[in-house]
């Protein structure tokens, strides 16, 4: 298994281009089921994820291209309505599938998600929908079965605003006659993207006055074009890792304003940015890092994909600082690893408390999720001495080019494979 070895202490520089937004390109390519047409997308990240996601849909009998971070699909015969364990283990987004194969066949038999392992991750959301929406479904042998006879327009309260379940079921509705209303909805700028897609394939959605989706069925969707959005958690993991190393780094080809937020709790933390309108520059800081908690929320509020790069930052801090996770139960476990890295952190239930220490060092860690990942490299990239970060694998789930990109902002940075390479 890959490995990253860092030498920290490098302070980055220089400018780094973002790429398209990994959890907006999973679900437009699983909206390109609700067509046999061709769909053309561009900007599509080239990670794990989504290579798992073009197998999916192979499976599921569309024919795929992709080159250059353009995918074409379209339909090559008659598309199956179940999935294997073997590709949905990979990646809790495969069960978005359930959506559109439902509004196209009234059928779908797919195993429960896997993914990052943080927290149940449960989709009962999901389910409830789609018996709002007239389906039936029961779990067996570990997997949803989900049919219909007759689908029907429905309003659904969602009890959480669910990001997976609301994707889900706007793909759902769009093919059913009829106003289906959504409401308390997730208003993650990916949902916006995905609704930009569905709409260029010809469906009829918009939110209301009082950010409900309002859904009108149409009977088919056609093939259509789309650029996918910048990734706004790569954006912020990038400027996070500027900070924290004290590096002059220039974010490129972002949407500044879909990390509002993030760029708020970094300039009450000491830092000084230039916003503009496809860039972000975070500015050399020398200065202390005052302690900032932060509390994760549903967007617009604090990413929680962007808590334990938070963390990484504020184990830095001149003081202490409370991370409160409100959305996903066990996301703390690159805590454990920053603690051998040299920082001060006490967890207990859904809070952490960081003490700052002056200097992170260098040690053996692994990472056991996406973000945490991120975060360790980030805390090598801080530490003296060498770093080696191991399971980078589920990095690559969700950071394009990383050692490359990187490596241009000045970092020494190396994968390897001990079963494979030699030093
Ligand atoms: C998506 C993102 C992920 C991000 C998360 C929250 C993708 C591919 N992934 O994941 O990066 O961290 O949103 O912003 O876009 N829940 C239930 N029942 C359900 C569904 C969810 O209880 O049916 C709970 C989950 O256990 C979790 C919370 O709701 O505690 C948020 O989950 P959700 O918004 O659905 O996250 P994902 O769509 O899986």
């Amino acid at each position: 298994m890959d490995r990253f070895l860092i030498k920290g202490g490098k302070k980055l520089q220089g400018t780094v281009h973002i790429s398209g937004s990994k959890n907006a390109a999973l679900p437009i390519l699983v909206a390109t089921l609700l067509t046999d047409e061709k769909c053309v997308l561009h900007r599509v990240p080239n990670l794990r994820d989504v290579r798992t996601t073009l197998k999916i849909l192979q499976y599921l009998g569309k024919q795929v291209t992709y080159q250059n971070n353009v995918v074409t699909v379209e339909a090559n015969g008659q598309l199956k309505n179940d999935l294997p364990y073997e590709l949905v283990k990979q990646m809790r987004a495969s069960f978005w599938v359930a959506g559109p194969l439902l509004a196209r066949f009234k059928q779908a038999d797919i195993p429960l998600p896997g993914g990052c392992a943080i927290g149940v991750r449960p989709v009962d959301i999901h389910l409830k929908g789609f018996e709002k929406l007239g389906a039936q479904c029961e779990v067996k042998a570990g997997n949803v079965l989900i049919h219909a006879d007759k689908l029907s327009p429905a309003k659904i309260v969602l009890r959480f605003p669910s990001v997976g379940a609301t994707q889900n079921l706007l793909m759902c509705a769009c093919l059913i006659g009829g106003e289906t209303i959504l409401e308390n909805v997730a208003k993650e700028p990916e949902i916006d993207d995905v609704i930009a897609f569905l709409n260029k394939m010809g469906a009829d959605i918009h939110t209301d006055d009082k950010g409900r989706l309002i859904i009108r069925g149409v009977k088919a969707l056609h093939g259509a074009e789309h650029t996918v959005v910048a990734d706004r958690i790569e954006t912020g993991s990038y400027a996070l890792a500027a900070a924290a190393t004290r590096g002059d780094v220039t974010v490129a080809g972002c949407v500044p304003e879909h990390n509002a937020i993030l760029w708020e709790d970094l300039q009450e933390a000491g830092f000084s940015l230039d916003i503009g309108t496809d860039f972000v520059h975070v500015h050399a800081y020398d200065g202390e890092i005052k302690p900032l908690g932060v509390r994760t929320a549903p967007y617009p509020g604090f990413a929680t994909d962007l808590q334990a790069p938070w963390m990484t930052l504020m184990t830095l801090c001149n003081g202490t600082a409370e991370v409160d996770e409100s959305v996903f139960e066990n996301r703390f476990m690159h805590a454990p690893e920053l603690v051998r890295m040299g920082a001060r952190i006490s967890t207990e239930k859904s809070v952490a408390r960081i003490t700052g220490v002056e200097k992170l060092s260098a040690a053996h860690v692994q990472s056991s999720d996406l973000r945490g990942g991120f975060a360790l490299v980030m805390a090598g990239l801080c530490a003296d001495g060498e770093t080696e970060v191991e399971r980078v694998y589920h990095i690559d789930r969700g950071y394009e080019k990383l050692e490359e990109k990187l490596t241009a902002l000045g970092a020494t940075i190396r994968r390897y494979n001990p079963d494979k390479d030699e030093f």
